[in-house]
């Protein structure tokens, strides 16, 4: 078998690739020729190249099985697992660059850190203290959250997400590889902690418009969007807005609420008032309610909280009015994840 060269047009038998090579300060599209072979992958024509061309071309994997989720890029501007991807499935040359959601560190490697960080602030499974062990449950409820257990973290529906990908912010929306995570402990019947406080809160479900391009993409086949996200943002909306369903949350009562502020591992209160950036103000007016922002975290469980007031062209902070750290934890998730600084709705 012939191989071709770097350079020109594809030798018959060979596939040519323009591979991203650069790092943060930049970087372009690298040619390159490989010689095909029978149920090629972009990942092995990857491996060619740095056996043959380029030694320092940098690409993250393991598994090369479609399984443990590292070798994520966008080819021919599509994200996918580079492991399953077949170089026959296109004409012409293909084209690889890293996922553009994420900060590139070089060639196709980016820093998906950010997730793992979104990953801890998610209250973890919590049975009742009473729940006999083995646990038992019924046959549809395991198939039901056995979905959500199949995502290998690929984070292909993070980089395809327009929220995610096209603001360069993301504390807006935690994107749709977490509500598949907080689907898997929401809809497991013996889970008792809640987490539409968190959902409506700083995971952002609202910021969701539902285009499903997520599900789209995600190599595991998992409805993302019709089996995850639809049914959290039912939930949220029922708990948040619902006066029967608060009323009979209150007579059943027993629901632990979310971790407050004093157990979050590594809470440190900020001092002095924070104050708001332009940005915020163009972002909260967009999405049409009052807003406010934590300043001081005060003695005793109390903070103090400045409200954003809109009048015309103008727009100024109220405040800073005193409210307790429980009613944020328990609207809008624990108070780390709310954040000092952060937008959180009027308490009023
Ligand atoms: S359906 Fe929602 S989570 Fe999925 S890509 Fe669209 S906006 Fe993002
Ligand atoms: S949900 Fe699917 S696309 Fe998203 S990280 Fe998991 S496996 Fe990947
Ligand atoms: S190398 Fe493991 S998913 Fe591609």
């Amino acid at each position: 078998m012939a191989v071709a060269s770097a350079k020109g047009a594809p030798a018959n038998g060979s596939v040519a690739l323009q591979v991203f090579r650069g790092d943060p300060a930049g970087g372009a599209e690298e040619r390159f020729e490989v010689p095909m072979q029978e149920g090629m992958v972009v990942l092995d024509a990857i491996h060619y190249i740095q056996a043959h061309f380029a030694p320092d071309l940098a690409c993250r994997w393991n598994c090369k099985a479609a399984k443990c989720g590292s070798c994520s890029a966008e080819v021919n501007g599509r994200p996918r697992l580079m492991c399953k991807t077949r170089v026959d499935e296109f004409d012409g040359e293909i084209h690889v660059w890293p996922m553009k959601a994420f900060p590139l560190i070089k060639d196709l490697v980016t820093d998906v850190s950010w997730n793992y960080k979104v990953n801890r602030e998610i209250p973890p499974f919590r049975p009742s203290p009473n729940e006999a062990v083995p646990y038992r449950m019924a046959a549809e409820d395991v198939e039901r959250i056995y979905e959500f257990r199949k995502c290998i973290e690929c984070f292909l529906c993070q980089d395809v997400c327009h929220v995610l990908r096209n603001h360069d912010d993301k504390s807006l929306y935690y994107g749709p590889r977490y509500m598949v995570r907080i689907a898997g402990l929401e809809m497991h019947p013996l889970d008792t902690q809640r987490r539409t406080g968190l959902l409506h809160g700083k995971a952002g479900v609202g910021m969701c418009n539902i285009t499903k391009c997520c599900q789209e993409v995600c190599p595991e086949h998992i409805k993302i969007t019709d089996n995850a996200i639809i049914p959290l943002k039912e939930r949220t909306a029922t708990d948040s807005y619902d006066p029967i369903a608060w009323v009979a949350r209150k007579i059943r009562g027993g629901v632990p609420p979310e971790p407050e502020a004093a157990a979050i591992p590594g809470f440190v209160p900020k001092a002095g008032v924070q104050r708001f950036a332009v940005q915020d103000v163009v972002r909260l007016r967009a999405r049409g309610r009052p807003l406010a922002r934590v300043g001081r975290v005060l003695a005793d469980g109390w903070l103090e909280v400045w409200v954003l007031q809109m009048g015309g062209v103008t727009q100024r902070w109220r405040g800073p009015k005193t409210v307790r750290a429980t009613d944020i934890v328990s609207n809008y998730g624990p108070l780390d994840d709310v954040g000092i600084g952060s937008k959180i709705r009027d308490q009023d």
